[in-house]
């Protein structure tokens, strides 16, 4: 199968490349990337207009199998993944059973090479059953492809068995993605502690909760010499310990989500249960040092923590409702118009964050459109409009504090391998 992709711009920051140029692509491998290229193919596909990027990588999501497919599966979750341009997804651990034995691991991947719209990586658990009292088997999981270790949900309390975790990671050269937020601290509240919280009579989570967990993952990480890779960092403290970190020698990445990027405290303000995350929508003043620190490099992915849950789950009262919400469909549209159209980030450092970076972090195939490479590729309209319509999302977990929005910009086609697996919004289904 050979499908020409005519006139894009083609844009990738791993070659800083950024010319209206052709892309051949012949047995899921770009074959070549050239002006005028007039080889015959099955497909020509008109990108004129369009921006042609390497296909986007998403190291935060939430597949929920197995044992949670009321939330979402890998059908469902790798559909909202090609309607939003991701190529490939990593997802978390805390489902029912937990992946933490090879078994499982070995599964999901069973699971997505049946039936998927995106490359599926799995993120092992640190700990049994994500308890925080014995190390799971990384070694084993790591071994059957695992990614990287992540207790998600939690923090890995036990100062010991983190070290552990730390020193045994070093083995295999997989990062510890870490969900560092004190769990005593952050016990009482529902949202970010400050003004807001106040003025809505909701008890808050105070941001240095955040800021004491990744301090002790950071110094245990240069003690054990291990790559800690801190997940949706949303304090400017916290931030900024990372920046430090990295100052100084610690082998310490981290993500961003996108609505810690684009969104405040004030969205809770209706007590909508779609605005309760952990972390917390934070007040102004972190939301700009979130941006500052992907800009100086301290921000190394962007991710969605796309973690939906079922409609009567989510569709309580805010204090009951659980944590998180979807992510996938909205994401790169919503970085498009709140950050790249009002000439906060440039296109570069949007497609870097979600697609270069986590591939070099993670090595991922994938984050390039250099020739011989996999054929992941995201096509997109940066003048699309659109607006955010959560019953036309592919995702089970309908749920988006961005209901409602009016978007410009919006991937347009999704290539997977060299096939496309999304065209003009709709995913194009196998069977
Ligand atoms: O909001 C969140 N939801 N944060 C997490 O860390 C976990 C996630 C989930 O699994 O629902
Ligand atoms: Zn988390």
């Amino acid at each position: 199968m050979k499908t020409l992709i005519k006139n894009g711009r083609v844009f990738d920051p791993s070659q800083n490349l950024d010319a209206v140029m052709d892309i051949l692509v012949e047995d899921g491998k770009i074959k070549a990337v050239a002006t005028g290229i007039t080889e015959a193919a099955d497909e020509v596909y008109d990108a004129t207009g369009l921006v042609v990027t390497p296909g986007l990588i998403d190291m935060h999501t939430h597949m929920r199998e197995p044992g949670l497919e009321a939330k979402e599966d890998i059908i469902s979750g790798t559909m909202a993944a090609a309607a939003g341009g991701v190529t490939t997804v990593a997802c978390m651990p805390n489902t029912k059973p937990v992946v933490d034995s090879a078994i499982i691991v070995s599964g999901i991947k069973q699971r997505a090479a049946e039936e998927s719209y995106a490359n599926v990586e799995v993120v092992g658990a640190i700990s049994k059953g994500e308890k925080g009292e014995e190390l799971a088997e990384m070694g084993d999981m790591a071994y059957r492809g695992a990614v990287g270790f992540s207790d998600d949900g939690h923090y890995v309390k036990s100062s010991r068995l983190f070290m552990l975790a730390a020193k045994y990671i070093t083995a295999f050269d997989k990062p510890l993605m870490l969900h560092a937020i004190d769990p005593e601290l952050a016990a009482e509240g529902y949202m970010h502690e400050g003004a807001v919280s106040a003025r809505i009579g909701v008890p808050g989570v105070p941001s240095i909760s955040e800021d004491i967990a990744v301090a002790r993952d950071c110094i245990i990480a240069e003690y054990a010499g291990a790559h800690v890779h801190i997940c949706h960092v949303a304090s400017k403290g916290a931030i900024d310990i990372i920046r430090q970190a990295k100052k100084k020698g610690i082998n310490v990445t981290s993500e961003v989500t996108v609505h810690h990027l684009t969104l405040t405290d004030e969205a809770c303000s209706n007590y909508s249960s779609a605005t309760r995350v952990s972390p917390p929508l934070r007040s102004w003043d972190h939301v700009q040092a979130m941006r500052e620190a992907v800009l100086d490099g301290t921000v190394d992915c962007i991710v969605t923590d796309h973690a939906p849950h079922a409609p009567e789950e989510k569709d309580v009262e805010f204090r009951y409702a659980p944590c998180g919400f979807c992510g996938l469909e909205t994401s790169l549209g919503v970085m498009l118009t709140d950050l790249y159209h009002t000439g906060i980030f440039d296109l570069k450092t949007i497609i870097s964050k979600m697609s270069c970076e986590p591939a070099k972090v993670f090595h991922l195939p994938g984050g390039t459109l250099k020739e011989g490479s996999v054929a992941d590729i995201t096509i997109m309209d940066l003048n699309k409009e659109w607006t955010v319509d959560s019953s036309k999302f592919y995702t089970r977990g309908k749920f988006t504090p961005y209901e409602g929005k009016a978007c410009k910009g919006k991937a347009v086609a999704t290539m997977l391998h060299g096939n496309f697996v999304m065209r003009d919004g709709v995913v194009c289904t196998k069977k």
